[in-house]
């Protein structure tokens, strides 16, 4: 396997015609983004329409010590806009209209449909005078849990024409991780379907939500109004059976249906010019506590840093046609599904389905289809597609590809390389891009045209962003070393802070070291400056790119009658990533047995989703702790993956537990 001293140079040709087509380009923008940010930021937010101009003298400030005052970022404070009319009717007066925003591709290959920028933008007017009806106004939160469909996109931009906050929550989670999420921003509508088929298994999203509503009437919210997009009736099932949307259970008075209402609204909305400062959205994102936290974006900087950076990462140029894979439920889905790529008025692809279905070479299908310029993944979707044979990428015709991206966790070296030679043929760039819900947009990757590339490695910072490595004592390490990856300024689009919480945003990011902000991964610096991000240094873990806390899982776990505590470590694995890897303590009643393990990995199904079942479930009769009662996670990661090499355990008050715990590993584990 190359080591890290093998380094890729970008492809030539692709470097000729790149917006920064070398290194030391790349150096020249970056220096100048860190020593005149005003002025850098300043050229980019030129581009965009404001409606009380930018006062260029008061360009953004910051304060990341929280010894010396509250934690606040600002950039063009006082100006308006609206990003809405920034992506699109801005678009399609400057000759945009007939160019098209989105190929959608549905689960199953005969169904596919397109929306040009003019049409999208009608579409979202009619929505946006829709919500309005309802009662919507600036400033509330609609709860989103939809399926990767054009309506989806069209509820977003319609909740920012009118200054609405949108909470999308990945439609993957279960109903007791959205209920918990509508009650904690108090989400006034909701935005549905009917469901959606993904491969050959069927969504019943509506009757998810339905659950999650009860919850929150359980609790005194009442969610007032909740739109349905009657999806599966216009789309063919696996089994080529037919769904009517009769069979949707409907509250009258609550629940209406997208088709009834929105076909004869109003195509034109005039937008709500919002301060740059005013929240646009807020999505949620694991935190080490076990409470998710409501990470708030606001307008001018999120929307100046995600076109910025989706033109310059993904090289991206006018006719090019543009794909993420990621779901509209994750920050990477509105940064890079929607809102970067319609900033630069981009043509991108929406699927609807998985890499598997029909077959599973449906990703090239699509690349080859819609001749895909730029395609960006994430490392486990990558690592299920090497499973198969090379055949299934190579007979499809792939050269439109000049830009492969990846996200959500460190690449390992033999993916990147597999995707390197198989699918870019040595000829494209890999932006491997670090970054968080938190971030807005990415912080750390190659530029394609710039950088040379080293598998595995993030690379470099982005401009404006500003990365340190420090260790424990809060020592800034320079040149090499690892350490503790923070950066000493925030770029336009870090977020502000957390959802009617800024106590947790505070000591959450800025607490452990005083005029940083703390990602909660670590990180090394090699000899060429270049930045390798190791993962967490906190306790959440990573399963396909979704993050959680060891917290979360356990505090589940635990509520089963039988389980007196509970331990939760990351186990590393070849496809996930991370998987979980639990050791629970039984009652003095409880039994320990096949039907408990069942029950505990359907609890964590039931209670976060289904990404977040647990691989291995093993019995602990004790676990290891210090004198002082704190678990050693340490040695329970070393018993995960059977490594007697578990180091110095002195401190352990009794440390017959270690022998014992390696002794009762599960069989297969
Ligand atoms: C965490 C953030 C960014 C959108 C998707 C995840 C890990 C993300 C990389 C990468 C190494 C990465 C980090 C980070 N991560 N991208 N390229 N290399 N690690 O967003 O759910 O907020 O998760 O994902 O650990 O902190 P998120």
């Amino acid at each position: 396997m190359p080591s890290e001293k093998t380094v890729f140079d970008p492809n030539p040709a692709l470097a000729k015609s790149a917006y920064v087509s070398s290194m030391s380009q790349y150096k020249e923008m970056y220096q100048k983004s860190i020593d005149k940010p005003d002025e850098f930021w300043g050229d980019i937010a030129k581009q965009f329409h404001w409606e009380t101009p930018i006062n260029y003298d008061k360009f953004h400030t910051f304060n990341f010590d929280i010894t010396k005052g509250p934690i606040f970022t600002k950039w063009m404070d006082g100006a308006t806009t609206n990003i809405c009319y920034n992506l699109l009717d801005r678009n399609v007066r400057n000759g945009h209209g007939e160019k098209i925003a989105f190929y959608w591709e549905g689960n199953h290959p005969d169904d596919y449909s397109r929306l040009t920028y003019k049409k999208l933008l009608e579409e979202v007017c009619r929505f946006a005078n829709v919500l309005k009806n309802k009662g919507i106004q600036k400033g509330d939160r609609v709860a989103v849990y939809m399926p990767m469909i054009l309506e989806a996109i069209v509820t977003m931009l319609a909740c920012t024409r009118i200054g609405a906050v949108h909470s999308l929550v990945f439609a993957g989670f279960s109903a007791d991780s959205f209920a918990e999420r509508i009650l904690d921003c108090e989400a006034r509508l909701l935005v549905t379907a009917d469901g959606a088929w993904r491969g050959e298994k069927l969504l019943q999203l509506k009757s998810i939500c339905d659950q999650a509503m009860a919850k929150c009437s359980q609790k005194g919210h009442n969610v007032e109004t909740c739109v349905v997009v009657a999806h599966l009736g216009r789309v063919t099932s696996p089994q080529g059976t037919q769904y009517s949307s009769n069979k949707t259970p409907m509250t009258p008075g609550r629940d209406v249906f997208w088709h009834e209402i929105v076909p004869q609204a109003c195509t034109s909305c005039y937008p709500e010019w919002m301060e740059a400062e005013d929240p646009l959205f807020m999505l949620y994102t694991s935190g080490s506590t076990g409470k998710p936290k409501g990470v708030l974006h606001t307008t001018g900087g999120y929307m100046v840093y995600a076109a910025t950076t989706f033109k310059y990462v993904f090289d991206y140029k006018q006719n090019d046609v543009y794909w993420c894979t990621a779901d509209i439920g994750w920050i990477t889905g509105h940064t890079y599904v929607v809102y970067g790529p319609l900033a630069n008025a981009a043509t991108s692809v929406l699927y609807e389905g998985t890499p598997f279905y029909p077959h599973n070479d449906r990703f090239w299908t699509v690349v080859d289809k819609y001749k895909v310029n730029q395609f960006y993944t994430a490392p486990t979707a990558i690592r299920s597609l090497m499973k198969f044979d090379d055949e299934l990428v190579t007979k499809h015709n792939l050269s439109s590809l000049k830009v492969l991206g990846s996200v959500g966790e460190p690449i390992n070296p033999e993916a990147w390389h597999w995707y390197y030679k198989l699918v870019g043929k040595e000829r494209c760039s890999i932006v491997d891009t670090f970054w968080q819900t938190e971030t807005g947009g990415h912080v750390l990757t190659p530029l394609p045209g710039a950088i040379p590339m080293k598998p595995g490695s993030a690379a470099v910072p982005f401009f404006g962003v500003q990365p340190v490595l420090l260790d424990e004592s809060g020592k800034e390490i320079k040149g090499e070393g690892e350490g503790y990856l923070v950066f000493s300024r925030p770029w336009p689009s870090l977020m502000r802070t957390l959802f009617n919480n800024h106590d947790r945003y505070e000591t959450t990011y800025f607490t452990k070291f005083p005029g940083y902000y703390c990602t909660g991964d670590g990180a090394r610096r090699d000899a060429d400056g270049y930045l390798w991000v190791t993962g967490r240094v906190d306790d959440m873990l990573n399963v396909s790119g979704h993050l959680m806390s060891t917290a979360e899982v356990e505090a589940i776990l635990t509520e089963n009658p039988a389980v007196s505590e509970a331990a939760v470590v990351s186990k590393p694995h070849p496809v996930k990533g991370e998987c979980l890897y639990c050791f629970v303590t039984t009652t003095e009643n409880g039994v320990f047995d096949e039907i408990l393990i069942k029950q505990l990995k359907q609890a964590v199904r039931e209670k976060i989703g289904p990404f977040a079942q647990p691989d291995v479930i093993q019995n602990a009769p004790a676990l290891p702790k210090t004198r002082s009662g704190k678990i050693m996670r340490r040695i329970l990661r070393k018993i995960a993956v059977n490594d007697r090499d578990v180091g110095d355990i002195s401190t352990l008050a009794d440390s017959s537990v270690v022998d014992q715990l390696f002794a009762s590993r599960p069989q297969g584990a």
